[in-house]
């Protein structure tokens, strides 16, 4: 059988498109603002170079040496206890999850296009009260978007890595690069981009707590799409002469590139236009609304470009997070690619569809468990247990349990004197590290 494979630049961007997602975009912006800027930056720049370069080396040689599933990968891989290692590529089964979520919000940022068009709030406490209502009340407009946008993400899977995957991130990572430098450029031609620069680099100790730094380093972690398999399941189809350090540099590079780029911009917008930094998820659906109307005319092309970019970057990202199940129900189950992907697509449709309930007021009750509703569980679950968990297996995997001569062929070779160091922070640093933010994202610690 013919095996596709990406083409170099196919899988830098493929991989990039992964990366760079609503994570870079949505949430490194408000992270950095809850966390006072400079310092954390500087913290979660560490995280990236430290932990983020550790882990996606070894998810790229277990999916480059193995060239399957993750299931698989995991079996093939290990020298004793195959039927133990095996499990571990269950961590495909936590896109299941992370995209239930991610689907609903891409729907939220759909429905942002549609209103850019229309009508931007003309102040922040209206715009506040338009994302409540949708959050809280409008059930059937989310139901809508998630539709369209769990339509439109199964139907690129289908078309497989070459056709589906390679295509859409050659086409929508360009795009989404040029929108967002576009309106970068722009933003460095405003009296406030100083400030903006200020708060992002200047370094405020006193701002550091001990939550900052697993929150960047948990994030460090999210925004490279570790820990679960994707970036794995890519590098499966990679080709036989490729760098895998080249390409990992490449992909982190890209990745917070563009999240400063986005902080950068989105800060000189805030503070240029005196809105008060909604310091917390709501800062891209409610004070940046907010700002956009107060630009004017440019506001109003500004948001439309805006959200069409946030949305391509959660598409590119989405593909990624659904293909490693995908993958896996192909070559475990023999299932036709078009059947993997439906399948796949409608568990995440429907269980999404439920999360998206849980948050309206009506349905709340019944769709809580505990202190969370289902919504904010499958983001709990994920971004606080099954990634950092995930990153912790295979950093032990590639660390400890893979026979040491067969990593050194491969990456001695590339990776020169370099080569110790990454091998001491996947046994001890790394490991270390995921232990203790998961424990505190928990809350154990
Ligand atoms: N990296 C993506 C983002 O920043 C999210 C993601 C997580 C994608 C895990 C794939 C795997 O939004």
């Amino acid at each position: 059988m013919k095996i596709a494979r990406f083409s170099r630049i196919g899988f830098i961007l493929a991989a990039a498109g992964s990366a760079v997602g609503l994570g870079n975009i949505w949430k490194f912006p408000y992270i950095t603002g809850e966390n006072g800027g400079g310092a954390f930056v500087l913290v979660y720049l560490l995280a990236v170079i430290f932990i983020g370069f550790s882990i996606m080396l070894s998810e790229m040689f277990i999916g480059y040496l193995a060239k399957s599933d993750t299931v698989t990968s995991f079996e093939k891989l290990a020298p004793k206890n195959k039927n133990l290692w095996k499990y571990a590529g269950f961590q495909a089964l936590t896109g299941l999850f992370i995209m239930t979520f991610y689907s609903v919000v891409i729907g939220w940022i759909f429905h942002y296009v549609v209103t850019s068009l229309v009508a931007l709030p003309a102040s922040v406490e209206e715009a506040e009260t338009v994302f409540t209502t949708l959050l809280t009340s409008d059930a059937w407009t989310q139901l809508f978007y998630h539709t369209l946008s769990f339509i439109f993400i199964t139907y690129i899977v289908t078309k497989g890595i070459k056709g589906g995957i390679e295509k859409l991130n050659m086409i929508l990572m360009p795009l989404l690069m040029l929108i967002l430098f576009g309106m970068f450029a722009y933003a460095t031609t405003l009296e406030a981009f100083s400030q903006a620069v200020d708060f992002m680099f200047v370094a405020d100790w006193s701002k550091i707590t001990s939550e900052s730094f697993v929150s960047a380093i948990g994030h460090a972690f999210f925004t490279l799409s570790l820990g679960m398999g994707a970036i794995m399941t890519y590098s499966a189809s990679l080709k036989k002469e490729s760098n895998l350090v080249n390409n990992a540099l490449w992909v982190i590079f890209l990745d917070t590139t563009i999240a400063i780029v986005a902080g950068l911009m989105l800060f000189t917008f805030l503070y240029q236009y005196g809105s008060v930094p909604a310091k917390g998820p709501g800062l891209v659906f409610i004070s940046l609304p907010a700002v956009f109307y107060e630009m004017g005319v440019i506001g109003n092309i500004f948001a439309i470009i805006f959200f069409i970019s946030l949305a391509f970057a959660g598409l590119t990202s989405s593909v990624s997070i659904v293909e490693p199940m995908v993958q896996y129900l192909i070559s475990r189950f023999n299932y036709a690619r078009v059947k993997a992907s439906i399948v796949v697509g409608l568990l995440f449709y429907l269980v999404g569809a439920v999360a998206l309930f849980s948050n309206i007021d009506t349905f709340k009750e019944f769709l809580t468990i505990g202190s969370r509703n289902i919504f904010d569980w499958l983001d709990y679950i994920t971004a606080s247990i099954l990634l950092p968990l995930g990153g912790l297996i295979m950093a032990v995997f590639v660390g400890f349990v893979i026979e040491k001569q067969r990593i050194e062929s491969i990456m001695k070779p590339q990776l020169g004197f370099a080569f110790e160091i990454w091998y001491f922070s996947l046994r001890y640093v790394t490991p270390i590290a995921m232990f203790i933010v998961m424990l505190s994202l928990m809350g154990v610690l």
